[in-house]
């Protein structure tokens, strides 16, 4: 078979770990011949790619970012778009098509493979907001990246005596904050899915800081939002795909606190470095496991499906399914960091 690979969205960790795994099993395996397109959709649009074999994957396991580059054009933006991709199909024989990428990557796969394109999905993000997975690659390095930037962020805000509000990704979830959260025990954790009260915020940090405790650490997701009328947020730049344009939202939180509480605060925001980097050995594996599962997919026929991860194994489900709905923090853990709160 001639089997088309994109990497679509932003980057992660394990991108080019999953193109690698594609690549082993279905130049070794299958005998199959791959192709990958350049910079997301862009490349069947434009008609640009480049022959990937195993030679060309060497040393990729741990290299971040995607070989092949990424962006976040796809092919409904343009009226023309889809019979772009078909002919770009047509012309180099591509029998099926791997789509590695997020939401919206996976959304516009979703609807190409209802317009007759044969695919199939792998889902990427650092964000883990992906449905019908319970986990996403790339995740599990940025959890450690925070982990870590939490961890240090202790230390100099016990010597000076200051709240610190760190702000990671998740636009739409607080995965990442929730698990660094509670892994870099945090004082508070911010996310999109319960609404904050800031004046209840700081009310708890002033509790904290009675009882002794000289220093806080309150971890925000870029996306949280304050309960209605609570707090002014500016409203987000869109870019030019559409995409709000997040960030910022620690400094706001981290003004009021210091104003409300009289407490010294400063603000972090980790930002890319938790998208970039080699992959953690999870991560690796993750990617590893669902590059063979993705071609071996192609293989059986399985179109119009995703792999994802359930159960501790990689199975394949229907994309439209999964892109359907957005993957929440479980009201369970966010109950679990609730009890280290302040
Ligand atoms: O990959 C998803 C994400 O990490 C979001 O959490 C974040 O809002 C977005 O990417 C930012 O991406 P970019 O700066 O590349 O537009």
């Amino acid at each position: 078979m001639k089997v088309g690979v994109l990497t679509g969205g932003g980057d992660c960790p394990g991108l080019n770990a999953v193109i690698r795994a594609i690549v082993r099993k279905a130049e070794r395996q299958y005998g199959d011949q791959i192709v990958g397109f350049f910079d997301g959709w862009s490349g069947l649009l434009e008609d640009r790619s480049m022959c990937l074999d195993v030679e060309a994957c060497r040393g990729l396991l741990t290299r971040g970012g995607t070989m092949l580059g990424t962006s976040r054009y796809q092919p409904y933006m343009f009226d023309d778009g889809v019979e772009r991709v078909r002919a770009t199909i047509r012309k180099h024989n591509i029998d099926a098509l791997i789509v590695i990428g997020g939401e919206g990557t996976l959304a516009a796969a979703a609807r190409m493979h209802t317009d007759g394109v044969p695919l199939v999905g792998v889902p990427k993000t650092i964000d883990n907001d992906i449905g019908g997975t319970e986990r996403t690659f790339g995740f599990d390095t940025a959890v450690q990246v925070a982990t870590d930037a939490i961890d240090r962020l202790h230390t100099t805000a016990e010597s000076h005596d200051r709240v610190i509000v760190v702000e990671v990704m998740g636009r739409h979830v607080g995965h990442i904050a929730t698990w660094a959260g509670i892994a870099g025990g945090a004082t508070m954790v911010l996310v999109p899915e319960e609404p904050f009260d800031i004046e209840a915020v700081c009310e708890s940090l002033k509790r904290r800081h009675k009882r002794g405790r000289f220093a806080s650490i309150v971890v925000v997701a870029e996306g949280a939002i304050p309960l209605p009328g609570t707090l002014e947020i500016a409203e987000p730049t869109i870019d030019e795909y559409g995409h709000a344009r997040l960030g910022g939202i620690c400094n706001v939180v981290a003004q009021e606190i210091e104003e409300r509480t009289g407490f010294e605060t400063r603000v972090t925001v980790l930002g890319h470095v938790q998208r970039g980097g080699t992959p953690s050995a999870l991560d690796r594996v993750l990617s590893s496991w669902y590059g063979v599962a993705a071609i071996t997919a192609v293989h059986e026929g399985n179109f119009g499906t995703m792999v994802a991860f359930e159960n501790n194994s990689v199975v394949c489900k229907p994309l439209e399914e999964c892109v359907a709905n957005l993957k929440f923090v479980s009201p369970e853990l966010l109950s679990v960091a609730r009890t280290f709160f302040a």
